[in-house]
């Protein structure tokens, strides 16, 4: 996808315009509408279009107005017009015209600032995502046409250099959305690291850990869970370093099982493919260390990813087996579907040992209770610092990622006490199950300022609302956490 930011519309194949609630054309709309002789404000009238958001109203080839077709997109309440109201209207004219045939679409914001011309192009970057690279019969008419957006903003300067940044976390979201589209075949811990590699090319520092060096460092309950893949567990570390020398870091660390089928543990045959995006955590720390590199963010930042596969097999892992985490804490391993806190368990430590971050934050699809409590639309954030917690929660609605913050109450910490081991993987019966979860992983944060993103609810999106977030991978969490280091850890 091409974005350019022009001064005027010129000749346009299709004219996207905005218009508020009660059928108030904004902006360059009036003036159009009086060049085509009311010709916009009788079409609004003589159809249900309203103006509300993500909707719109095609006007074809409107005498007096040189373009092919005017949408009129609907972007919601005048007064509430933010900085995410208007990428959901550019997103959603993108989503209107994307398969129209025409291959330029230009969306005239000339009375908006040049910032909002930039999140515009950055939202049909997003928009525009597509994990098409094992379709090989497409259908001419399902390819998009819409190949180049143009922006018309009155400071084509500003509106570009506003882009630059905004262009760098796109670029990482769709890093992160690939990670997670890709089935388990393909994306299996070696590969993940591979590409993970490449944000060398940003200027980020990248080591992989194999199974040898994890054996030396002690970590036995990541390496258990990968103990009946074929496939090798790897850990990459992710140093960005724009900050301050020799200043401590942020951390952050994904749960990255590359393929869930609960292990001997073994989960139900219906829908075991999703948990293909068990690897969801680590691709949005990857996404998000992309997305810092990219913009040369000024801020100390690691990125640990846990990658593993867990299958059943011979010599796979066993309900009731006991392990001795980095940490020395034996844990009990009660279900071996219980995995992804055996991963961050052994990534959270090594994190906090090696690196001494200022505070850590974890991403993982883990647990499928955090789906009951707060549904699709909201991450459980779990954390022991109030200040940790309300940056991520001020983060969230400005960039449309939400969070919800969950509690993490000592009284249920003995549900995770084990009658032979320090912990066990899981508390009594389903109760909870996503803060028994956190309990586990709070006992490997060392003490350490610390938040927890449950996204199981959230890294993946089936029919989705938001012309922004196509249906599939979401990159939920670049976003998020850019968007909590931008405002509070830069500079
Ligand atoms: N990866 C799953 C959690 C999950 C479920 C993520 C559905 C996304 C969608 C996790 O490893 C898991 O299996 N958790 C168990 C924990 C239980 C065995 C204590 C669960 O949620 O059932
Ligand atoms: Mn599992
Ligand atoms: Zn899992």
């Amino acid at each position: 996808m091409k974005i350019e930011f022009v001064a005027s519309p010129g000749a346009a194949e299709i004219l996207a315009v905005l218009a508020h609630e009660g059928r108030a054309l904004a902006g360059a709309g009036s003036a159009l509408d009086q060049a085509a002789s009311g010709a916009l404000a009788k079409a609004m009238k003589n159809s249900r279009f309203t103006g509300a958001a993500n909707s719109s109203l095609n006007v074809a080839a409107p005498a007096g107005i040189d373009a092919n077709a005017v949408l009129l997109v609907g972007a919601g309440a005048a007064d509430k017009l933010d900085d995410l109201a208007v990428e959901t209207a550019a997103a959603a004219a993108y989503q209107a015209t994307k398969l129209s045939g025409a291959e330029v679409l230009t969306i005239d914001l000339s009375h908006l600032s040049p910032e909002q011309a930039a999140r515009a192009g950055f939202a049909v970057r997003l928009a525009a995502y597509r994990f098409a690279k094992y379709l090989t019969k497409q259908k001419a008419e399902k390819i998009p046409s819409v190949t180049t957006v143009r922006v018309v903003t009155p400071d084509v300067k500003a509106a570009e250099a506003a882009f630059g940044p905004l262009s760098a976390v796109a670029d990482a979201v769709l890093f992160s959305r690939d990670l997670v589209s890709e089935p388990a075949n393909i994306l299996y811990p070696a590969e993940f690291a591979r590409r993970v590699k490449a944000l060398e090319a940003l200027g980020a520092k990248v080591e992989i850990l194999g199974e040898g060096e994890m054996e030396a460092l002690g970590m036995e309950t990541l390496l258990a869970v990968g103990m009946g893949s074929e496939r090798e567990s790897q850990l990459a570390v992710i140093q960005w370093n724009g900050g301050k020398e020799g200043e401590a870091p942020i951390a952050f660390v994904g749960k990255g099982v590359c393929f869930d089928t609960g292990g001997i543990s073994l989960k139900p045959a219906d829908g075991m493919e999703e948990m293909k995006w068990d690897m969801g955590g680590a691709a949005a720390v990857a996404g998000l260390m992309h997305a810092l590199a990219g913009r040369k963010a000024k801020v100390n930042a690691v990125g640990v990813l846990g990658l593993v596969e867990n299958m059943p097999d011979g010599r796979a892992q066993r309900p009731g087996d006991v392990v001795k985490s980095m940490s020395g804490q034996t844990v009990e391993v009660l279900n071996t579907d219980a995995e992804g806190r055996l991963v961050l368990a052994d990534a959270l430590w090594y994190t906090q040992d090696r690196f001494k971050p200022k505070f850590m934050v974890d991403l993982a699809t883990l647990t499928g209770a955090m789906i009951i409590s707060l549904g699709l639309e909201y991450a459980g954030v779990f954390s022991n610092s109030d200040e940790l917690a309300t940056n991520i929660a001020a983060a969230g609605p400005k960039v449309g990622e939400k969070t919800w913050r969950m509690p993490i109450p000592a009284e249920y910490d003995r549900h995770i006490d084990s009658p032979i081991a320090d912990v066990k993987n899981m508390g009594n019966g389903r109760a909870g199950g996503s803060i028994t979860a956190a309990l586990f992983l709070q006992r490997f944060t060392n003490g350490t300022p610390w938040a927890h993103i449950d996204i199981a609810s959230t890294a993946w999106v089936k029919d989705s609302k938001n012309p922004t977030v196509p249906d599939g991978a979401v990159g939920y969490g670049v976003r998020l956490l850019d968007r909590m280091i931008a405002d509070h850890y830069e500079g």
